[in-house]
């Protein structure tokens, strides 16, 4: 449904949503209004109950595990507004985190007077080995939490996460893991990493219905669990099976329709042959970061081996990066992120089905009529 007047370059950010899985949630929402009480009052639960055995199959974990959110940012606020912190407990993190996510772990650090530690990653990552090395020197007595992306938003780059998870699990330190660019991008498989908690997007790679997220919890974890909003699944009339999920799935009255939709989301990527598309996706975005780093002159942040499949980021000056992405947009109607990331300014690129090499050679031209580059 994108406007074919534009050059749609950032699926990473708020993806484009494929017809038939469109037509899903329109279907939904029609159920809904047909008959709200039926559809919220009696069968809903069954209806997210199909949902999350569909998402579960597809992310390899327990149905059981995983509560739908609208975003990654509830869903992992969730979680770090549950953990019981004493003052001087240490989080351990990186500079490449998300920047609302920095944000909710300042708020935690002012309330709880905890240390959010943004460990410095070295660029170009050289190896596996060097990362988990560099990163657990991070780790002291007081570290608490590790908190990760596997794929970072500015910075574009697939983190080792399962050997960090590893590494934790034997130190008793809590993790939480940032999937949001990761269900319907790279494989995931929960089970393998084996984090306490996980959050992915389904409205980013999997092409859902914006509003769709999910907050995977280990068993041994679900009961630390807290919902930032206490309604009727807290000291539930009718407690099911799970605590996790009576908490988590009633946050007051909702249109749940875009969760629904995941069956068809789900049953949409297999009968398309998704994981081919993103093989060529990702051969798309190699070939238009090499030309993009020759034709404009500019660096990359890491080689492919540690590139998100089908995202590149560029180190290149902005003054402003709010107003040089929206002049850019409105010159060249090319929909593309600038992002202000530590001390430097960079550009991502983000390759979804629809895109091709016409669109690259249109950024670069543009780009070089934007920044001068000869
Ligand atoms: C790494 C990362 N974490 C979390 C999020 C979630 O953001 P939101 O909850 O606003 O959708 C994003 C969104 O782009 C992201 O890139």
């Amino acid at each position: 449904m994108l406007d074919p007047n534009i050059t749609y370059l950032n699926h990473g950010s708020f993806g484009a949503c494929p017809k038939p899985i469109f037509k899903s949630l329109i279907r939904w929402h029609r159920k809904l209004e047909k008959e709200p009480v039926r559809h919220l009052a009696f069968d809903l639960y069954n209806f997210l109950q199909d949902s999350r055995f569909s998402l579960a199959e597809y992310i390899n974990c327990d149905a059981d595990d995983l509560a739908f959110f609208p975003n990654p940012s509830t869903a992992l606020n969730t979680v770090l507004r549950s953990i019981n912190f004493k003052t001087d407990d240490e989080v351990l993190s990186t500079n490449h985190e998300y920047g609302a996510m920095d944000r909710a772990w300042d708020f935690m650090s002012k309330k709880k007077g905890i240390k959010y530690i943004k460990r410095n990653i070295q660029l170009p990552i050289e190896s596996k080995e060097v990362f988990i090395n560099d990163f657990i020197k991070g780790i002291t007595d007081k570290t608490k939490v590790i908190f990760l992306s596997q794929i970072t938003s500015a910075t574009a780059l697939v983190f080792p996460v399962k050997e960090i998870c590893d590494y934790a699990r034997k130190k008793n330190i809590i993790t939480i893991i940032d999937g949001a660019h990761v269900p319907g991008h790279i494989e995931l498989d929960i089970m393998q990493i084996n984090p306490d908690f996980y959050s992915g997007a389904c409205h980013k790679w999997m092409c859902s219905p914006k509003g769709v997220a999910f907050l995977y919890a280990n068993k041994k974890m679900q009961n630390i669990i807290e919902p930032l909003v206490i309604s009727w699944g807290y000291d539930a009339e009718k407690p099911s099976h799970s605590q996790f999920l009576d908490y988590l799935q009633w946050q007051g009255t909702n249109d749940m329709s875009a969760y629904l939709t995941i069956p068809d989301t789900i049953k949409f990527l297999k009968e398309r042959n998704w994981r081919e598309v993103s093989e060529k996706c990702k051969e798309l975005n190699i070939w238009a970061k090499e030309k993009i780093i020759s034709e404009l002159k500019v660096k990359g942040l890491s080689d492919n081996k540690f590139n998100a499949k089908q995202m590149s980021s560029f180190f290149m000056h902005f003054d402003d990066v709010f107003n040089n992405q929206l002049d850019f947009y409105k010159k060249y109607k090319i929909q593309i992120p600038f992002f202000k990331w530590n001390e430097e300014t960079l550009f991502r690129i983000s390759i979804q089905a629809y895109n091709s090499k016409k669109d690259i050679d249109m950024l670069i031209d543009s780009f070089k009529k934007f920044k001068n580059i000869n």
